[in-house]
């Protein structure tokens, strides 16, 4: 049986292998880098089986980027957000959620915005974001998706 599951800030080496398992299971592309991955406003906040010491069981990325709308104001992008298949639904996702708004807060973020793939767009939903705009498709999945963005309160 699985013990406690612990959200935390991981490593971008503990991030891309999860990345890879569940976000390029079948796409165009087989690597996940992301633009700003290393820069040092950016933060990798997973969640790890069985205690701090467990295997990586979930990955987000938070990276200082602007929402399209509002070009002016701090704004976060999520990128890489994936949950391992055998914890999925189980509440992770929206832990990682909140554990990364806090982090935008922290940066003074007035929004976090994400481009969803279709198949996930209700767990945004789900997590206070809004959809905005029209559906396009990700050249690196291959998947329709829609721009996600959750304001914050000043
Ligand atoms: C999408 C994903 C990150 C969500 O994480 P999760 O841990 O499975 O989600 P949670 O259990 O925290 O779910 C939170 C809520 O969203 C809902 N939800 C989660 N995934 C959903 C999905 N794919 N479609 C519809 N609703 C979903 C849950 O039912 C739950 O609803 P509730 O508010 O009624 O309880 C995860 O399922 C995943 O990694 N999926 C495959 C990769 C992927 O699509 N990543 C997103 C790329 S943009």
């Amino acid at each position: 049986m699985r013990g406690q599951v612990v959200v935390t800030r991981i490593e971008l080496a503990d991030a891309q292998p999860l990345r890879i398992a569940v976000l390029r299971r079948g796409t165009p592309a087989k690597t996940a880098v992301y633009d700003g991955d290393e820069h040092p406003d950016t933060v990798h906040i997973g969640a790890r089986a069985d205690g701090a010491d467990g295997a990586v069981i979930a990955t987000s990325t938070w990276i200082r980027a602007p929402w399209h709308e509002s070009p002016a104001e701090p704004a976060v992008q999520l990128r890489g957000m994936a949950v391992d298949d055998s914890l999925q639904g189980t509440g992770v996702g929206r832990k990682l959620i909140e554990a990364g708004i806090d982090h935008a807060r922290t940066l003074g973020a007035r929004f976090v915005w994400a481009k969803a793939r279709d198949s996930a767009l209700d767990f945004y939903l789900r997590c206070g974001f809004r959809v905005v705009g029209e559906q396009f498709m990700e050249p690196a999945s291959g998947m329709p998706h829609h721009l996600v963005v959750r304001e914050l309160a000043e």
